[in-house]
């Protein structure tokens, strides 16, 4: 047991780093030092400081050993510098920053050899190995963004998405009553997602699929930009003050739209989920659409309950890890797949795509569960509870299996957009719907 878990530990934290090494490889040192937008770091900062957290957890608290360079620890403190002034301070090179990533992993995996896997809560269930796992991931699909906002010509490998399966289309009715949300038995689950606790949720219904991108050019052509009607009022002030009349990355063709992705221009994919909204926008176009956005529970809800035994799964599809007839997960594709392309991704009730092809927006918060407690630091969430932030679930193409589940809750600024974030549409059900 301890043996296999070491295992997959080693082979996670390999498969994290194959796919660092492509996102920093794939790119001269120039391009790895450039800023690529005020939102982002260099691609370098975040090599050097995936390294400096493995560092900081694997080689110094769980192995107890020796600092590698103790001197970096502040540059690649993300709470000490915002992204905006990365560039200017004295990062490493990309060469020492590769030789010094490498140099923290070879200690870390002998620590993986000689820690004991149960003896300090920290390291029960290669805890930190995951949580170390997840962060290098997490910043793989941060580096991914970088990626689609730097200019030139396209240097990562894009196979296309798998094709449609068939239609799917509508809402699909969730039952009212209590479901269990959260978790206390995923072994990686970040302090955030515990514990598991009953949420009594009304019957709503939810869209099986997210919305796309031919739905979403229909609110752009009947005016939806420029009709305050459809926004919140903090929603159009920023409408105005950024000028948004289309998803990021969108640019007028002709008569329709096309996009650029990962140095690509082509014609948009009509019945491909929109991808690169900000939360206003999607709650925009949800009022236009005669609907709301989920909130939180409503979406783990769809996700996970499964009407006929009452549990909640693990992922919408059951218990079984994500693989790709699953979901559109892990950057094997570079953009969304087509609604209707993983029928056996769906959820019990009937919910298509839930996790992985574009990030959720829902109207929620991020707020602590009841009973929640801080593990193993304050820094990975309690410090952005109650912040200007909404939550976005499931996961896009660029995320990890490792760093997603049916639990797993992200949160960002309702303003951003460079991340890989889409929506669907909820509503309430009223007595009529139930009869
Ligand atoms: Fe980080």
């Amino acid at each position: 047991m301890t043996q296999d878990l070491r295992l997959t530990v080693a082979a996670q934290l390999e498969r994290a780093r194959h796919r660092t090494t492509l996102l920093t490889e794939t790119v001269d040192d120039a391009d790895l030092v450039r800023q690529h937008s005020p939102l982002m770091s260099p691609l370098v900062w975040d090599l050097a400081h995936v390294g400096n957290q493995e560092e900081l957890w694997l080689v110094r608290d769980v192995g107890g050993r020796e600092p590698v360079r103790r001197d970096i620890d502040e540059l690649y403190d993300a709470f000490k510098h915002p992204r905006g002034d990365r560039p200017a301070l004295p990062l490493l090179s990309p060469a020492e920053a590769r030789a010094y990533v490498g140099q923290v992993r070879d200690k870390a995996l002998d620590v993986l050899d000689r820690v004991r896997l149960d003896e300090r809560r920290l390291v029960a269930d290669g805890f930190a190995f995951g949580m170390i796992v997840q962060h290098e991931q997490q910043h793989d699909e941060t580096m991914l963004a970088t990626h689609q906002l730097r200019t030139g010509p396209p240097v990562l490998p894009a196979v296309a998405p798998p094709p449609s399966r068939g239609p799917v289309s509508g809402e699909v009715l969730i039952p009212g009553g209590p479901f269990t949300m959260g978790t206390d038995t995923e072994a990686w689950a970040l302090d955030n997602e515990r514990p598991a606790h009953a949420v009594e949720v009304p019957a709503f219904f939810i869209d099986a699929a997210p919305v796309t991108n031919a739905q979403y050019a229909q609110f752009i052509a009947a005016g939806g930009y420029d009709d305050p009607g459809w926004w919140s009022e903090r929603g159009w002030a920023h409408r105005q003050a950024a000028e948004l009349t289309a998803p990021l990355h969108w640019q007028r063709d002709g008569d329709g739209w096309a996009y650029t992705r990962f140095g690509r221009t082509e014609r948009i994919v009509p019945d491909e989920p929109v991808v690169h909204v900000c939360f206003f926008e999607a709650q925009a176009y949800a009022s236009w659409a005669g609907r709301r956005l989920p909130r939180e529970e409503e979406w783990e809800k769809a996700a996970r309950f499964d009407p006929a035994t009452g549990r909640s799964r693990r992922y919408p599809w059951g218990d079984d890890e994500p693989e790709a007839r699953h979901a559109n997960l892990g950057q094997r594709h570079l953009a969304p797949a087509p609604v209707g392309a993983y029928p056996e991704g769906v959820s019990p009730s009937g919910v298509h795509q839930l996790m992985g092809d574009v990030w959720e927006w829902c109207d929620s918060g991020f707020l602590p569960y009841p009973g929640f407690t801080v593990f193993p630091y304050a820094e990975y969430s309690q410090v952005f509870f109650g912040g200007d932030y909404k939550i976005l679930r499931g996961g896009s193409f660029g995320t990890d299996p490792a760093a997603v589940r049916g639990t797993f809750r992200n949160w960002d600024h309702p303003i951003r957009r460079q991340i890989f974030s889409g929506f669907r549409c909820a509503r309430d059900a009223t007595p009529g719907d139930l009869a």
